[in-house]
């Protein structure tokens, strides 16, 4: 993805340009890019009057922050006990076939990324997979590849 510095600077103008905007800015630029960009966190820091150092320890304190590059889709797959005894590995293995990444990577095209998770609270449902904010329960390694197309063919029909 080519990162448009311009959405970076009306971020900063939305926000304000004080260290208190910062992690609003920095929820904000990650919301566009799906991660934080070095870039972007340069402009900030100079907008704002923040050193690199205190963003660096801002994003590594709050979860919710990622400094490398993510996927448009988030699949994750949950592999606590639950959804591991029946067969959340397997799901992992389908996805990996299916777009080829493990977890933790992203697709070379940067739509997809791989995540797992301990529990995702729906333990009746295991096998658990999520596509973004759906959630698909009773997973199989026979509709992975299906629901992986759905999320995409939705888009599609999303942006007409
Ligand atoms: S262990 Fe998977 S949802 Fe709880």
């Amino acid at each position: 993805m080519t990162m448009d510095i311009n959405n970076v600077e009306t971020i900063i103008d939305r926000h304000g340009k004080d260290e208190k905007a910062l992690i609003q800015a920095m929820l904000a630029v990650q919301e566009e890019f799906h991660y934080l960009p070095e870039e972007a966190l340069k402009l900030l820091s100079e907008k704002l009057n923040v050193p690199m150092i205190r963003i660096y320890q801002v994003a590594a304190f709050y979860k919710v922050f990622r400094l490398e590059p993510r996927g448009k889709h988030i699949i994750t797959v949950c592999n606590g006990t639950a959804c591991h005894v029946r067969g959340s590995n397997m799901l992992v293995d389908q996805v990996n076939r299916v777009l080829k990444i493990a977890p933790g990577e992203t697709t070379e095209d940067k739509e997809f990324t791989l995540e797992e998770v301990s529990c995702l609270g729906c333990c009746a449902i295991a096998p658990v997979l999520t596509i973004d904010e759906k959630k698909y329960g009773n997973m199989s390694v026979s509709k992975v590849e299906r629901v992986i197309k759905k999320s995409v063919e939705k888009e599609a029909v999303a942006d007409d």
